[in-house]
Order: structure tokens, then C-alpha cells, then sequence
């Protein structure tokens, strides 16, 4: 098969017989094992392209996968054989402060050469996932992630699973080399790096067969450095089961297109209804163009003819917010980036032009200032409720990460959308969300366009 560079380019050539199985390892709940951030490399782009280095978790990217049961500890020694320091975050999963993983929030990056012993229990089932949190912007980008998947107590009712990590890589057609400038202002100021180069598990024709009328579970995670994902279904009847690991009480039919921002997850529930002999797919579209994101070509027909809508599955901890009129008001105003408007700000003390930032490479602001401060956003007693208002006065959108706890949206007609930890705020809107600031430590809250998060867009929270 040849490629020309401009299928290489849009990632969507002829969809091949290669067929990926995800990279599984059962954890074992027996002590430590170790997880090696190190180099490798790889056979990203297609044959008869040179292999591609690569930063991954045993070598891998993804990393393989940690499944464990709900409840269960996870141990592991990260050992960081990169030549940066480096910490694993573990994205979504309500967790112990101290082994939040924030490289100079709540522990020093561990060096090269060094490790640092991971230790904490997983509360909730769900589809979670960790990445590195130190130079997040290069070494998620090199490939430093991983799924994290958390068991419910009783399987549900599915014929086949899939974890699927969506990426995009920024890479060089000539070398299929990443492109090294990760801190390109461009990027920074616009809508973070983008990729050239799609995959779904480290594979651009990613495949998996399947039978008609079988049941499955597919378990969406955006892994990528700033793409927001545009997907939909083909051949494929589906159910949103849960975003980003937290069940919904009620299936929701999926009808067209969803949008899936870095660090997002989804989990789906799909019938497979193309036939025998055909495919049926997950798409994604770019420039109003539908492509593959992953192929399941139906070899079969299931012996189960039809099924019921999903049941829902069982319930975290997922509180139901009724009321935020008595909660802790907190305003976070986002300004800057390219178009935006941002006159000046406040970055390590100081107030800055936007040209005197731009020099710095920082383009963004939280109420006038850049980046980290030694002081929180806001600190709250344990157990209090908090609504927060986060008014995008930029051009972009951003995806808003909290970690260590999950939030609902407040809607207008005075519900509350669904639990989530990761949410994409909208150019020149303003969202508000609601939490009970029940885990105590320091919680980024940032931008997971990572570029922006390196450019100014994170804060934290104390929770006392
Ligand atoms: Cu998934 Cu602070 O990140
Ligand atoms: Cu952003």
C-alpha cells in the first residue's frame, strides 16, 4: 500500500486487516509492582516510515492498562528512566492528596534516575487514566499516558469491551520524528498543539472485530495535547453509560455528533446493527469531513437478537446537588490568548504588558494573573458546597480540569448536568459549576489544553 504525505497527514488511510489488541496488565493487588516512564520507539506512522521516538509507560504508549476493582489499592514505584523529572498523575480518580501526582503542588517531580512510590485506593469505578504532570506539555505529547480502569462490582451485561485512547501527534512526514518544539508560542497562544497524525492505542487504523447484535462497552479517553474530538457513531446504536468515569442515572441515546475534550471521558454502550460482512464505526469529523476513528468490522452475527435499552450502571458516590443558593461563591475570569483582549496581568508578582508576557511565552490569566501563585484561588473548609462561575473572555475554548474532585455544571433552568472533573468552557461564555469540597490538600484546577495550562491557565484550591 502507498501512502501519499497527504493521507499520512489526515491519518486515514484505507482502513488495513491490522488488527490492535489494547495493551492489558491485570495489576495484582499484591504489593508493588514498578511502572518505567522511558524511551522507545515505535511504529507510529505507517509502514515504510521510519519508527518514531517515543516517551512511554514500560515503553509503551499508551502505558498499559491498570484494571482493578473498585476499592481496591493501587501500588506501584514509578521509575523515571527519562532524562526530566517527571510524576504521574492519575486523572479523575478521587485520591489521596499526597499521591495526586502534581510536579510542585503536592510532591517535588522525581528525577531521573529516582523513583516514587504510588500508594492509594481507587473509590470509584469507572474509566479513569493517568499521564505525566511535570512539563506536561512535552511528555504527555511524547506519550506518557496510560488507561486506568476501575471495575464495578458486578460486571454489566456486554459482549466485549474496548479502552480506547484518542491522540494526535505532531509530527514531521519527512522523519516521522515528533516535532521537538513543544513550547512553540503559536501554539501557546491559539488553540494549543495540535496534531498532524491521528491514532486510537498508539494505531491510525485501529480495528477490532466484532458480531452483529453484540453489546459493547467502549470506554473513550482523550488523550490528546489539545484536540477536541468530534465523534459519532456509524453502524452502531449507542448509550452514554457515564462521562468521565461517573454514571449517568439515566442512559443517554446518543443522537449525531458529541464532543470529547482532552482529559474527557466516555463511556458508551453500543449494539453493533451493520451487517454481517460490512463495518461499523466510531467516526470522528474534521472540516466536515467524517473519518475513521476506530473500525469494527462485523465477522459474525451475535447469537442474542435483540436487547434492551442499557441499564444504568451502579452509582459512585456521585452526590445530587438540589440547591447552590448557600454555597461559596468563587469567579474565575479567563483572559488572553491570541485576539483576546488582556491588557495586562500579574506574572511571579509582577504586572506585565500582553507584549511582556507574550516575551515570556505566558498569554493567559485567571482574574489578572499568570500561572501558579503561592497563594490558592480560594481555600475552602472541608465539606463546604462551592459554586463557581468560570467567565472564557477568550477567543478558545478550554477544557477545565479539577482535580481530586468532581463537580456538576449548574444549568440555567436550575438542574445540574452530570458529575464530571474535566469540562469544556466555551469562547465568550460562562459556565458555572457546583462541588462539595470534600477532599482534603491542594487541587490544580488548570486548563487540560495543555499548552495553555504551560502558558498561564492553572491555579489550585485548598481544601482545609
Ligand atoms: Cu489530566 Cu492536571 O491533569
Ligand atoms: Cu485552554
Amino acid at each position: 500500500m502507498i501512502l501519499t504525505r497527504r493521507k499520512l497527514l489526515q491519518g486515514s488511510a484505507a482502513l488495513g486487516a491490522a488488527t490492535l489488541s489494547p495493551h492489558m496488565g491485570l495489576a495484582q493487588n499484591e504489593g508493588f509492582t514498578s511502572i518505567t516512564a522511558r524511551l522507545a520507539s515505535m511504529q507510529l506512522a505507517p509502514d515504510g516510515y521510519a519508527q518514531t521516538d517515543v516517551w512511554g509507560y514500560e515503553g509503551l504508549t499508551p502505558g498499559p492498562t491498570i484494571q482493578v476493582a473498585k476499592g481496591a489499592r493501587v501500588q506501584r514505584q514509578f521509575v523515571n528512566e527519562l532524562p526530566q523529572g517527571s510524576s504521574i498523575h492519575w486523572h479523575g480518580i478521587r485520591i489521596d492528596n499526597a499521591m495526586d501526582g502534581v510536579s510542585g503542588l503536592t510532591q517535588d517531580a522525581v528525577e531521573p534516575g529516582q523513583t516514587f512510590d504510588y500508594d492509594f485506593v481507587v473509590p470509584d469505578a469507572g474509566t479513569y487514566w493517568f499521564h505525566a504532570h511535570n512539563k506536561s506539555v512535552e511528555q504527555v505529547a511524547r506519550g506518557l499516558y496510560g488507561a486506568l480502569i476501575v471495575e464495578e462490582d458486578e460486571a454489566p451485561d456486554i459482549d466485549q469491551e474496548e479502552v480506547l485512547l484518542l491522540d494526535d501527534w505532531l509530527i514531521n512526514p519527512d522523519t516521522a520524528q515528533l516535532d521537538p518544539d513543544f513550547e512553540a508560542p503559536h501554539d501557546r497562544s491559539h488553540g494549543g498543539r495540535n496534531g498532524n497524525f491521528i491514532t486510537t492505542n498508539g494505531d491510525y487504523q485501529f480495528s477490532s472485530d466484532v458480531k452483529q447484535g453484540d453489546r459493547l462497552r467502549l470506554r473513550l479517553i482523550n488523550a490528546a495535547n489539545a484536540r477536541i474530538f468530534v465523534l459519532s457513531l456509524m453502524g452502531l446504536e449507542g448509550w452514554v453509560m457515564a462521562y468521565d468515569g461517573m454514571p449517568l442515572d439515566k442512559p443517554e441515546k446518543v443522537n449525531g455528533e458529541f464532543p470529547l475534550a482532552p482529559g474527557q471521558r466516555v463511556d458508551l454502550f453500543v449494539d453493533v446493527t451493520a451487517e454481517e460482512g460490512e463495518a461499523a464505526y466510531l467516526l470522528r469529523t474534521i472540516d466536515e469531513q467524517l473519518l475513521p476513528q476506530a473500525a469494527f468490522p462485523v465477522t459474525a452475527r451475535s447469537s442474542v437478537s435483540t436487547r434492551d435499552a442499557p441499564q444504568p450502571l451502579p452509582p459512585n458516590h456521585g452526590e445530587h446537588i438540589t440547591d447552590v443558593s448557600d454555597a461559596t461563591a468563587v469567579t474565575l475570569r479567563m483572559e488572553g490568548g491570541a485576539m483576546g483582549r488582556l491588557n495586562t496581568a500579574v506574572l511571579d508578582g509582577e504586572e506585565m504588558t500582553f507584549r511582556q508576557l507574550a516575551e515570556a511565552n505566558q498569554f493567559w490569566s485567571f482574574n489578572g494573573v499568570v500561572g501558579m501563585t503561592e497563594t490558592p484561588l480560594a481555600g475552602f473548609s472541608r465539606g463546604e458546597m462551592v459554586k463557581l462561575k468560570i467567565e472564557n473572555e477568550t477567543r478558545f475554548p478550554h477544557a477545565m480540569h479539577l482535580h481530586g474532585m468532581h463537580f456538576r455544571e449548574v444549568l440555567e433552568d436550575g438542574q445540574f448536568g452530570p458529575m464530571r472533573d474535566t469540562i469544556l468552557t466555551y469562547a465568550g461564555r460562562t459556565t458555572e459549576i457546583a462541588f462539595r469540597a470534600d477532599n482534603p490538600g491542594k487541587w490544580l484546577f488548570h486548563c487540560h489544553m495543555l499548552s495553555h495550562s504551560a502558558a498561564g491557565m492553572r491555579t489550585w484550591i485548598d481544601v482545609a
